[in-house]
């Protein structure tokens, strides 16, 4: 598959088979996501995977709304940043998470985005209760999770196109 072919067919997937996904195909995701480009070229995501099926169950709570895919998926992966000094970590969030699902279709895994930024948990924010669910320091930000399973639908690739205005708005 070309990065076209990725681009076109990567849909929002949040109902997933009951197979299951190799350990090692997640870290070949990670490896992709590990070349996103990143402020002042820091490089500075690290990743939390879940596979533990109560874990994503009450990760899946974490947040009030919205979260039911990742208490569903086959795995879960929490893109977590330390954010002391650093000005720009929910783009590098955003774009390193842009790179797995991109890389999760290339593997033909299902994906979905679970966003955690300024959004209600059960107790405190959505960060608040994934950082005391899964342990992370409070200098650590979650800009989002993203649940992962193997498809159980296949949405049609959408048609899009591009708004482009030339030289000038
Ligand atoms: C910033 C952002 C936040 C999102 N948050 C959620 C979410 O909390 N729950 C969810 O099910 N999907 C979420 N999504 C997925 C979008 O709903 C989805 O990408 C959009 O509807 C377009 O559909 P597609 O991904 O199939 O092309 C999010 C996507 C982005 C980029």
């Amino acid at each position: 598959m070309t990065l076209k072919d990725i681009a076109v067919s990567r849909r929002s997937i949040r109902q997933f088979t009951d197979e299951h996904i190799p350990d090692e195909t997640i870290r070949k995701i990670l490896e992709i996501a590990a070349y996103a480009p990143s402020s002042w070229g820091g490089h500075p995501m690290e990743y939390i995977v879940i596979r533990d099926r109560t874990t994503m169950r009450k990760l899946g709570r974490c947040k009030a709304m919205g979260a039911g895919p990742l208490a569903y998926g086959d795995a879960a992966i929490v893109p977590i940043i330390n954010a002391d000094g650093l000005e720009l970590w929910t783009e590098d969030a955003a774009v390193a998470s842009t790179y797995i699902l991109l890389a999760a279709e290339e593997y033909g895994i299902g994906a979905c985005w679970i966003h955690m930024k300024d959004r209600r948990g059960h107790t405190g924010t959505a960060e608040e209760d994934i950082r005391d669910l899964l342990g992370i320091p409070s200098h650590y930000r979650i800009l989002n999770a993203v649940s992962l399973g193997m498809k159980k639908t296949q949405p049609a690739p959408r048609r899009l196109t591009p708004v482009i205005r030339k030289e000038h708005y």
